[in-house]
């Protein structure tokens, strides 16, 4: 990620040799600043806080979080604990607990005084992985801006709405529906991003903040506006991200998705999400049983005596998805489209 003239990860080891560093997400868009890791509570606070979020980013965080929870005890109940209270921390995004059985698995042989090593040295190849998966969709991607851009004609911009943040931030590097937008515009092709502003937490801000260091023309709008944009022939394809795709092609993603691409169905605006592989289910057959996060009422900033729920994702179903964007190519969102990418899936 370009901030100013330097480029950025989301996350990485300390000076030091085994502390992790992030970016403040709470901070931002205000101020860019970093935070160093020293301890597993510290790395599961930051999870849950959202200094870092996303769901491929959780994913890696998580495993950082093992390497530090290590260093302090590496035996096996240590590592049993450590594994629990990361799992603990953020329900919805399946990469979390996709990281934590790559970890758990891969640490069980390995002799106690070497574990903390070796878990640092998954935590970094996972991280690198990320960056290759997000470079990956983002040329699987570019292909539907190119086509939209010939369909729009006249070198019209691309009008792409995205809801949330799937960028930089909610990632290692590039992101996953961000990271076609950012290639795609390196080419050449006119983009325009609707961004939705995604109360309570506002990730459309982060969206906003990356899209403008990397120079992407874009337009923060509030989360109701979608539906009126679209109708009026301003979108022209929506490109969202995903906590947790089932085997059916349901995607959870963020609160208020699945309006958006209700409303892109009736206005027959092609939606697709961007989905690495380390998002998929493969346990999960439909998006019914996602777990949906429900986080604190604060979080809504309204007055303590009002009754507030708030769910922090929805599902939308497979009907309503387009394709999926993953880093081996574009798919339809159900099973046999998965199958046909990943069939070392195939039962
Ligand atoms: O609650 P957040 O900010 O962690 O939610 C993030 C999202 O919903 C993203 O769209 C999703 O994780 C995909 S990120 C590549």
């Amino acid at each position: 990620m370009r901030v100013g003239d330097t480029w950025y990860r989301t996350i990485w080891v300390g000076d030091d040799g085994w502390s992790a560093q992030i970016i403040d997400q709470t901070e931002l868009p205000n101020r860019f600043v970093m935070a160093r890791l020293e301890t597993l509570e510290q790395v599961a606070e930051a999870i849950r806080q959202m200094r870092v979020r996303g769901a491929p980013l959780i994913g890696v965080a998580a495993g950082f979080g093992i390497a530090l929870a290590l260093r302090r005890d590496p035996s096996d109940a240590g590592l049993q604990r450590a594994v629990a209270l990361l799992a603990a921390t953020r329900p919805t995004a399946v990469n979390l607990r996709w990281a934590l059985d790559r970890f758990a698995q891969r640490l069980a042989p390995v002799p106690s005084a070497e574990r903390a090593a070796e878990a640092q040295r998954l935590a970094v190849t996972m991280a690198d992985e990320d960056v290759a998966a997000c470079q990956s969709i983002a040329a699987a991607g570019e292909t539907l801006l190119r086509e939209a851009a010939r369909t729009a004609g006249n070198g019209r911009p691309v009008n792409v709405l995205t809801h949330c943040n799937a960028g930089w931030l909610a990632t290692v590097d590039w992101g996953t529906a961000l990271a076609p937008i950012y290639r795609a515009h390196d080419a050449g092709v006119p983009l325009h991003v609707w961004v939705d502003e995604t109360r309570p937490r506002n990730q459309g801000l982060l969206t906003a903040w990356e899209l403008a260091q990397h120079g992407v023309p874009h337009t923060v709008v509030v989360d109701n506006a979608g539906g009126h944009l679209m109708r009026l022939g301003r979108v022209d394809l929506c490109l969202v991200g995903t906590d947790r795709v089932a085997i059916n092609g349901d995607v959870a993603n963020k609160i208020g998705t699945y309006l958006k691409a209700l409303a892109a169905a009736d206005n027959r605006i092609p939606f697709y999400v961007a989905a690495p592989s380390s998002s998929i289910d493969w346990s999960l057959e439909t998006g019914e049983s996602i777990p949906i996060e429900e986080r604190r009422a604060e979080e809504l900033g309204l007055p303590s005596e009002v009754a507030v729920a708030n769910p922090a994702f929805d599902v939308t179903p497979a009907r309503l998805v387009t394709g999926l964007v993953t880093e081996r190519g574009v798919t339809s969102a159900g099973r046999e489209g998965l199958l046909t990418l990943f069939p070392e899936r195939r039962p």
